[in-house]
């Protein structure tokens, strides 16, 4: 079997990070969707040096065209994509009685309609090979809905229906749709929350801890190989028990 070929959106920190480091050890060529292109390129370089080899490509997720040029790059200059982690997304946090539109669609862009520009200009490659891996990076937030959140919670709870319902349209063709959920990972996005309101929140986890990004990356891993082959429209929690259903 040839190298398989993986794409991460919002590879360059946090767990899309965790997630190339991750692939590259299970031996996948990988890609590291990006938004900023300086911060892009120091980043490979830091990873090279730590051992993980990386290409990167601009990416950014809310441009339909741009994400197809994006994935044109990729195929032109790696391969087709066998792997897709739709992991880039963004927290625009605040109570609903103050919530602007513009907070609302930024994150409805970026953290939902993102899945639909990436997953739609991919899958259809995947379909002719007769194998494709689609992993969503979702939220417990989107499962359990959190106070200051409607807008991610709508977009993570989104990817849900997006997973299952693309599952079933391929589910014979070889191609797997699953979504994750996170709960509270020591990243920096959960690391802004202000540290009274994130202390009192990590209380409040079974486990009485946050998440490494590793154990994230861990499931994904799992969903991205060949073991996963009979997984599909499922949702992977891992969440310290902090949401059981
Ligand atoms: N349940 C019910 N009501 C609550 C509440 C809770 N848990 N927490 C706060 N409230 C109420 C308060 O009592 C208050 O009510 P009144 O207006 O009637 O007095 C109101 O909500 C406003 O509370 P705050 O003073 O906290 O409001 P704020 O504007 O200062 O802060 C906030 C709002 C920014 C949303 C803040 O509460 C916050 O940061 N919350 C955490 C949100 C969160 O978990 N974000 C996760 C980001 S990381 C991530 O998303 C990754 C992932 O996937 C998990």
């Amino acid at each position: 079997m040839s190298q398989r070929i993986a794409l991460v959106t919002g590879g360059t920190g946090g767990i899309g990070e965790a997630v190339c480091q991750r692939f590259v050890k299970d031996g996948y060529k990988v890609i590291a969707g990006y938004h900023n292109k300086e911060k892009a390129r120091t980043w490979q370089i830091a990873q090279k040096e730590a051992g993980f080899d990386i290409e990167i490509v601009h990416c950014p997720v809310t441009d339909f065209e741009a994400c197809g040029r994006a994935i044109k790059w990729v195929e032109d200059n790696v391969g087709p994509i066998d792997i897709l982690v739709n992991n880039a997304g963004i927290t625009k946090d605040g109570m609903f009685k103050k919530m602007p539109i513009e907070r609302w669609n930024e994150v409805i862009e970026t953290d939902l309609n993102s899945v639909f520009n990436m997953t739609r200009q991919i899958f259809e490659g995947m379909i002719e090979r007769g194998f494709g891996r689609i992993i969503n990076v979702s939220s417990v937030n989107g499962q359990m809905g959190q106070v200051g959140q409607v807008n991610y919670s709508a977009a993570k709870a989104g990817m849900h229906g997006f997973t299952k319902a693309l599952a079933r349209e391929t589910a014979r063709k070889g191609v797997t749709v699953n979504t994750i959920s996170p709960g509270y990972v020591a990243t920096p996005m959960v690391m802004a929350i202000a540290e009274e309101v994130r202390k009192k929140i990590e209380n409040g986890i079974p486990m009485g801890r946050l998440c490494t990004p590793e154990e994230i990356a861990h499931g994904v891993s799992f969903l991205a190989s060949e073991l996963a082959a009979y997984t599909t429209g499922s949702d992977l929690s891992m969440n310290g028990g902090l949401f059981m259903h």
